[in-house]
């Protein structure tokens, strides 16, 4: 998916390397690019900015562009690839633009290693991922008997002070090695634009993933209340996740002295997928509603 409020910064980024940096092959990559229909939008929107601004220049020489979609290695590879030859179709120039040469390669490992060469990669994208953490905080895995979130799936009101500091500093740690590598492959002057859940003030019980999955861990309830799911199974669950403020992004930002913040923004979304209009606002709920359920059975089975 590529967020309507975060193509401004696409652009931005996209305009500063070809201006700075004046590269004839762009390396980019998109971290979590996942397999679905969404997979390709941001592969055609990075075409479509990069033809236009190469053809704002006079005698531009023609452009490269090598793109590394990335996920975990079980990820459907295979259908992205398969789904290649719709892009090639769709992207063809309407305007007149000399066409530009990509070429689309898979890179199936976590981003929280390493995953390619030192100062090769001129942006880095991210869309939806990075609230992903690289596991659950090691304390509440270990401790799975003493049942230190019972009910719960992810911060909740009735989640302890020292969960909640599990959670976050799972999210320090993560988000630390994660600019760290990415500096490392990471050209000088290259730009990353990274969009991902978080919350909006800082109160750390009350964002969109904790009224999502609090809604998931009362429905999971239930199913335990009908004798359908064992209860320690529950008990003992908890999801990788964490949803950041805008101030604890930009204190991990600040602590690791490698990258300078041109641009944060908070936008909200509302969770129809089919609707991408900023704001909580909902025009039809009935329908909104069913287009949130049938997006949670596609990505929870459910
Ligand atoms: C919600 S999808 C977002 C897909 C796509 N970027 C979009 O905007 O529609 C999140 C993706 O991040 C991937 N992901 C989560 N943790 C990851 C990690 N450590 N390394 C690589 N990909 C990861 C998941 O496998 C999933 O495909």
């Amino acid at each position: 998916m590529i967020f309507r409020g975060s193509i401004p910064m696409l652009e931005n980024g996209i305009r500063k390397v070809f201006e700075t940096l004046g590269v004839k092959t762009m390396t980019i990559v998109d971290l979590g690019c996942s397999s679905g229909p969404n997979t390709l939008l941001f592969v055609s929107k990075l075409i479509d900015i990069t033809t236009e601004q190469c053809n704002k220049v006079v005698e531009c020489d023609p452009m490269e562009l090598l793109i590394f979609l990335n996920d975990l290695p079980g990820n459907d590879f295979n259908q992205v690839f398969r789904s290649l030859e719709n892009l090639e179709k769709g992207t063809s120039d309407q305007k007149g633009n000399t066409p530009l040469f990509y070429h689309i390669s898979g890179l199936p490992k976590s981003y929280y290693n390493r995953l390619l060469p030192r100062e090769s990669v001129h942006l880095f994208h991210s869309s939806s991922s990075l609230h992903w953490r690289s596991q659950v905080p090691e304390v509440l895995e270990a401790s799975r008997d003493a049942l230190l979130n019972k009910d719960n799936i992810y911060i909740s009101e009735a989640s302890t002070s020292f969960v909640v500091k599990c959670f976050r500093e799972q999210f320090n740690k993560d988000f630390s090695t994660f600019l760290k590598l990415r500096h490392e492959e990471l050209v000088y002057g290259g730009k990353m634009v990274l969009t991902f859940c978080g919350r909006k003030d800082e109160n750390v019980y009350n964002g969109d993933l904790n009224k999502l999955f609090g809604l998931l861990a009362m429905s999971l309830q239930s199913l335990i209340t009908k004798g359908l799911v064992e209860s320690e199974k529950l008990d003992s669950f908890n999801l990788p996740f964490y949803g950041p403020s805008i101030s604890e992004v930009k204190y991990i930002v600040m602590q690791s002295h490698m990258f300078e913040l041109d641009h944060i923004k908070l936008f909200e979304i509302n969770w129809d997928p089919y609707d991408d209009t900023e704001g909580d606002d909902v025009h039809d709920s009935v329908c909104s509603a069913s287009m949130f359920l049938s997006l949670l059975e596609q990505r929870w089975n459910l």
